[in-house]
């Protein structure tokens, strides 16, 4: 909802894939699994995974770099940074004050944000209020996960689903009305936290030999519910910005939902009756990669020239905690 005479737009995209790709095939030389059963299960054929020494961080900032060049802005420019991640380097200090040094920016605010999936949306909400206020000029905003790095490489329910990369957005105010981000809408439901969770690490099951041995550093998911979650939500969260602002489905030109399974994809298609091609989706070259799928996606389809000036765009995330939420934008780079 704009509340007076300006806009934040989106100025610059931006995305970074390491280099290495791990595809089904080779997975199925890891775990009891098969190029088949990953494909018509979930639609991915191949993830691109991080080498050694590569970090959640350093795709983070390549993708920021990215960004803020396609903004044509300079790093002195940008005075907010916030990174969307459930993988950071470290527990603390946070990953966006590590990617702050990375891209050499000033001293600025820099902070992470724990949405799971859902977290570009929630850095973009935030972003977009902060730039709202007048006290800051253009914010960079990243999702960036390094997946690999909390993959039970022996589970095979999980470990074929997830990949590593990172985008990300400058987000800037411009004069115009009526443009750039309209709406937003976030939720959260913690009461069922063990549907997807990482339980080892934190403050209730602290790093031991006990913990490590129970295997409670990696990531667990109960795939079937968390499917039924990831339809409903996305389903409400596109309802309610298009109530809210009065649009209705079919003015929507594009449509990019967090890429965690096409049958997920193909499932909001049938029952918002959306024809397929207003969907973009790339899962099949990445996987799931968490709070970097959206602007990932968001990239490649600009790249591709299938977002264009002016068009109407929905963002619809889902992910653990559990988070969900949508994005209603009109795309309007300056
Ligand atoms: O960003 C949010 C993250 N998570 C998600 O979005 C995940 C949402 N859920 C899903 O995408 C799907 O539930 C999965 C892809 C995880 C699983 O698909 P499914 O159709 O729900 O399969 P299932 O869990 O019902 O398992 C069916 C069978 C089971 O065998 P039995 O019990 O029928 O003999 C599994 O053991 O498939 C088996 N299976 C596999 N077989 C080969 C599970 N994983 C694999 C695998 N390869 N990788």
């Amino acid at each position: 909802m704009q509340i007076n005479n300006s806009s934040i737009v989106i100025k610059g995209i931006g995305s970074y894939m390491p280099k290495k790709i791990l595809t089904n095939k080779d997975l199925s030389g890891i775990v009891d699994t098969s190029d088949e059963w990953i494909r018509t299960r979930t639609g991915i054929q191949q993830r691109h995974i991080c080498e050694e020494g590569e970090y959640t961080s350093d795709l983070a900032a390549k993708a920021a770099k990215n960004a803020i060049e396609d903004a044509r802005l300079k790093p002195d420019d940008i005075d907010l940074l916030i990174v969307a991640t459930i993988t950071p380097d470290m527990p603390f200090p946070s990953t966006a004050c590590l990617v702050q040094t990375k891209l050499g920016l000033g001293q600025i605010a820099a902070f992470d944000v724990e949405a799971a999936c859902s977290g570009f949306l929630y850095a973009l909400d935030m972003a977009s209020a902060m730039l709202e206020t007048g006290r800051y000029k253009n914010a960079i905003i990243i999702g960036a996960e390094k997946l690999s790095s909390i993959i039970d490489w022996k589970d095979r329910t999980t470990c074929v689903l997830f990949g590593d990369g990172a985008g990300a957005a400058v987000l800037s105010r411009t004069k115009e009305s009526n443009t750039g981000i309209l709406d937003c809408c976030l939720h959260a439901d913690g009461a069922k936290p063990e549907l997807l969770r990482m339980p080892g690490g934190g403050s209730q099951i602290p790093a031991s030999a006990s913990s490590v041995e129970q295997r409670q550093h990696f990531l667990k998911m109960n795939g079937r519910e968390i499917f039924k979650f990831a339809v409903r939500g996305m389903e409400r969260a596109a309802q309610e910005v298009l109530d809210r602002q009065n649009v209705k489905i079919a003015d929507v030109d594009k449509i990019i939902p967090h890429q965690a399974n096409m049958r997920i994809i193909e499932t909001i298609q049938d029952r918002l009756e959306i024809p397929k091609s207003k969907f973009y989706n790339n899962l099949q070259y990445y996987g799931n990669t968490s709070a970097a799928s959206i602007p990932i996606a968001l990239d490649e389809a600009y790249r591709k020239g299938l977002v264009k000036h002016n068009d109407l765009l929905l963002l619809l995330a889902f992910g653990a905690g559990l988070t969900w939420g949508s994005t209603l934008l009109r795309w309007h780079k300056p």
